[in-house]
């Protein structure tokens, strides 16, 4: 048995998953195998919503392979990396038997995702460091194999923590866990930082899983195009256990246009931009007497903890400014959670805190 194949579910050893009418056949000329209708819809001027999409559209796969230096067959596209990791608990994780590795505070879609599928959640929680969240590789890795866990999932940068983890540590744990456990990293901020994604390594390591997202510094949540990044044997397995047609025709077209050249000069820029202001708004926070802590970010937010987090949340909402607040997560009952908007909206944030004498 391959080292993917021992890591899927044995369960669906044999599953061909679901063969749709697009997936059979891709040349034709009088389409009558799909139960479609022959005409376009009066609300679809054009007719691209006419037919079934492609499961996996190759111009735009091609075109993701291109953006993470890998290969169209090591990427399975779906909608938003919220998917991605929805698929990935789904094909490898036995309801009921098996588990999955967290690092909380974390993003919460591991979780809940593996909830949804029976599955245990053992949690590694993230060690407040004097400068940053330190994720615990080495618990991680020793959670992972005592309690037969089948993927770790490390963000990185993290969400809501903010921190990267180095490269060649998340290697090691691969390493570590080749065989046992895929370990997923999941690289939604990844434009916003200074470390390099592991995309490219996925050809070596073949346990090793990157998840990545045009929600964030491209700029398109609501086309919900995300991917995960795999060896293509398991890509491939992953296919067979996704819904038959993860990508609607409209949001493959708006997320091509994203990838062309002019599109990320410009999403290039905004990108600068943020971390711009990430440097001036941080510093701002942390000039502020009843800011406790401002942490490093690699991402397109602030985590910041506030001598009086509820009322700034309050203030902040009263002036329509919505942040999220952090409160209920582990380790940061004082936390609230700033997206980095534009100059105009962090100044009129910063204005309200001064104004209200909640930072000040
Ligand atoms: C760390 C992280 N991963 C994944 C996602 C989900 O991204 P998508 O929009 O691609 O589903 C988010 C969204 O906030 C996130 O913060």
């Amino acid at each position: 048995m391959s080292d993917i194949r021992a890591l899927l579910r044995a369960d669906l050893g044999d599953f061909a998953g679901y063969r749709s009418a697009r997936s059979e056949a891709r040349d034709g000329e009088i389409w009558l195998n799909a139960n479609e209708s022959p005409w376009p819809s009066g609300a679809d001027a054009d007719g691209t919503c006419r037919r079934y999409p492609d499961p996996q559209p190759p111009a735009l796969a091609a075109a993701l392979a291109d953006l993470y230096a890998c290969a169209p067959e090591q990427i399975l596209l779906g909608r938003g990396s919220d998917e991605a990791i929805d698929v990935l608990i789904r094909a490898c994780c036995t309801p009921g038997d098996d588990a999955i590795v967290v690092t909380p505070p974390v993003f919460g879609m591991y979780a809940v995702s593996a909830r949804l599928h029976g599955v245990r959640v053992i949690e590694v929680p993230l060690r407040d460091g004097a400068r940053d969240f330190e994720a615990d590789l080495a618990c991680a890795a020793e959670c992972a194999i005592e309690a037969r866990a089948k993927i770790v999932f490390l963000c990185s940068p993290g969400n809501p923590a903010g921190g990267a983890i180095a490269g060649p540590d998340i290697l090691g744990l691969a390493r570590a866990l080749e065989g046992r456990a895929l370990v997923a990293v999941d690289e939604a901020y990844l434009e916003f930082a200074d470390v390099p994604s592991l995309a490219p390594c996925v050809s070596a390591q073949s346990n090793l899983v990157v998840l990545r997202t045009l929600s964030k510094a491209h700029a398109l949540a609501a086309a919900r195009i995300g991917c995960a990044i795999a060896d293509a044997e398991l890509v491939a397995a992953l296919r067979r256990c996704q819904a038959p047609y993860p990508v609607p025709a409209p949001c493959a077209a708006v997320a091509l246009d994203a990838l062309r050249p002019a599109a990320l000069r410009n999403t290039r820029r905004r990108i600068a931009i943020v971390r711009e202001e990430r440097e001036r708004v941080g510093a701002a926070l942390a000039a502020c007497a009843r800011v406790r802590r401002v942490y490093p970010s690699s991402t397109n937010f602030l985590l910041v903890r506030f001598e009086d987090a509820a009322a700034v949340f309050a203030a902040l909402l009263a002036e329509r400014i919505v942040v999220r607040d952090m409160r209920a997560l582990p380790q940061l009952g004082d936390a609230l959670r700033i997206t980095l908007g534009t100059r105009a909206q962090s100044d009129r944030l910063l204005d309200v805190l001064a104004r209200r004498k909640l930072a000040a």
